[in-house]
C-alpha cells in the first residue's frame, strides 16, 4: 500500500511517502538556500513528495538562526537550483511556507517578533549567543494581519516562480497562524480573535489568499491541534479545528496534513472531517513501516516521516526491501555542514 501511486492535484506521487518538513538552519545570508540544500533534498528525491523545511515568507517571520526564505529574487533563484535539482532526480517538491510569529528572538532576526497578542512565549530560543528568553512580541493591527496574509500571497507566488510543484502552510507547532487559532496566544478583540470564527480567520484568509495566488490544488496545509506545542493552550480543539477543516474543504487546498498525538478523539475523526487528500504524521510511531501501515489503514492518503528521512535519503526502497535503517544524528540537525545532512549514505546495492 506504501508502494502505490497517489494523485494529489496535478501531481502523480509515485508512493504513499512524504518527508516531512525539517528545518536544518543550513542557509547561507540573506535567507538564501545553499549548494548543499539541492543535494540534500536531490537525494531524497524518492519521496512521493518532498514538503521542504519552514521556509519564512517576510524578514519578520524569520525566528530561527540561519533559516531560508521566499521573499527577495536571490531567495528565488536559489531555490531554483533546488527544485532543479529535485526535478531532475525525479522527485516532487512543495515548499512549507512558515511565519514563526511570536517564537523568534532579535539576536536571530534584528527585529522583536510580531505575533496576534502581545503575549510571550514561556520558552527559550537558541540564538548565537545560546538559548534565550524571547521578548514579548508586538502585536500585529488588523492591517498588518491582512498585510501578513499578503506576504503569505507573495511568497506562495515567488514559490512557484522558484519552480516549487505547491506551497504547505504551517498551520502547526506553535508558530503564527496556530498562535492565532489558540486561545492564548490570540488575545485580539478584532475580527482575527475571540470567538471561534475570528480565531480561524486568520488561517482561512491565508488559505483563500494563497489558494487564489497559485490555485488551490497546489496548496495544503499542516496542522497539530492541542500537542501544546510552544505553550499553546487549545481547550476548544473540538470546536476550533472541525470550523476550520470545513472552511478549507471549501477553499479546496489539496491536502490536509495532520500531526497526530494531541488528541486521540480528534485523531479518529481527521479522516470523516476532511474530504481531500490526508497525510498523517505520527510522531509517536517510531517504525516508519507500523506508521505507514497503521495510517494508511485508518484511510490516511499519505504518511509523512520526519527523522527516518533526514537519515535515510533512499527511505522507500528500504522500507519496501526491509533493509537496516540509518539512525538520524540529532545533534547536526540545525546549522552546521555537510555532515549529519548530505553524508548519510544510501543502501549498498552490492553489500561486501
Ligand atoms: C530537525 C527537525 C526539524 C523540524 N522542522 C520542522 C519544520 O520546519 N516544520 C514543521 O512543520 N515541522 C518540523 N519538524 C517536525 C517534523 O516535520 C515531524 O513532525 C517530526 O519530526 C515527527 O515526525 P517523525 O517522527 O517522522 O520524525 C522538524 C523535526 C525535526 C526532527
Amino acid at each position: 500500500m506504501p508502494f502505490s501511486p497517489f494523485r494529489l492535484g496535478a501531481l502523480e506521487l509515485p508512493n504513499r511517502l512524504v518527508m516531512a518538513p525539517m528545518t536544518r538552519s543550513r542557509a547561507y545570508v540573506d535567507g538564501i538556500p545553499s549548494t548543499l540544500t539541492a543535494l540534500y533534498y536531490a537525494q531524497r528525491a524518492s519521496a512521493g513528495l518532498i514538503v521542504s523545511e519552514g521556509v519564512q515568507p517576510s524578514a519578520a517571520g524569520k525566528g530561527y538562526m540561519d533559516t531560508p526564505g521566499l521573499h527577495t529574487d536571490r531567495q528565488v533563484a536559489g531555490w531554483r537550483e533546488v527544485t532543479d535539482a529535485v526535478h531532475a532526480a525525479g522527485g516532487r517538491i512543495f515548499a512549507q511556507l512558515m511565519h514563526v510569529g511570536r517564537v523568534g528572538h532579535p539576536d536571530n532576526t534584528g527585529a522583536i517578533p510580531v505575533a496576534p497578542s502581545a503575549v510571550r512565549l514561556q520558552s527559550q530560543i537558541f540564538t548565537p549567543n545560546g538559548p534565550q528568553d524571547p521578548p514579548t512580541p508586538v502585536a500585529l493591527t488588523t492591517e498588518e494581519a491582512e498585510a501578513t496574509i499578503g506576504d503569505f500571497a507573495d511568497a506562495a507566488r515567488r514559490a512557484i516562480d522558484a519552480g516549487f510543484d505547491g506551497v504547505e502552510l504551517h498551520g502547526a507547532n506553535g508558530y503564527l497562524i496556530h498562535q492565532f487559532l489558540s486561545q492564548n496566544a490570540n488575545l485580539r478583540q478584532d475580527r482575527f480573535g475571540g470567538s471561534v470564527e475570528n480565531r480561524i480567520r486568520f488561517a482561512v484568509e491565508t488559505a483563500r489568499a494563497v489558494a487564489d495566488a497559485v490555485g488551490a490544488h497546489r496548496v495544503g496545509i499542516r496542522i497539530s491541534p492541542a500537542t501544546g506545542s510552544q505553550d499553546l493552550v487549545e481547550e476548544d480543539a473540538h470546536e476550533v479545528y472541525p470550523a476550520l477543516l470545513a472552511e478549507l474543504a471549501d477553499i479546496g487546498l489539496v491536502y490536509l496534513h495532520h500531526l497526530a498525538g494531541g488528541s486521540a478523539e480528534f485523531d479518529g475523526r481527521v479522516r470523516a472531517l476532511w474530504p481531500h487528500a490526508l497525510i498523517v504524521n505520527d510522531p509517536a510511531k517510531a517504525d516508519p513501516s507500523a506508521a505507514s501501515a497503521h495510517w494508511l489503514g485508518q484511510g490516511a492518503d499519505l504518511v509523512a516521516l520526519g527523522r527516518s528521512f533526514l537519515a535515510n535519503p533512499d527511505l522507500p526502497v528500504r522500507l519496501r526491501l526491509g533493509a537496516p535503517l540509518n539512525e538520524p544524528d540529532l545533534s547536526k540537525a540545525f546549522g552546521g555542514d555537510h555532515t549529519g545532512y548530505t553524508d548519510y549514505p544510501a543502501l549498498a546495492l552490492h553489500p561486501a
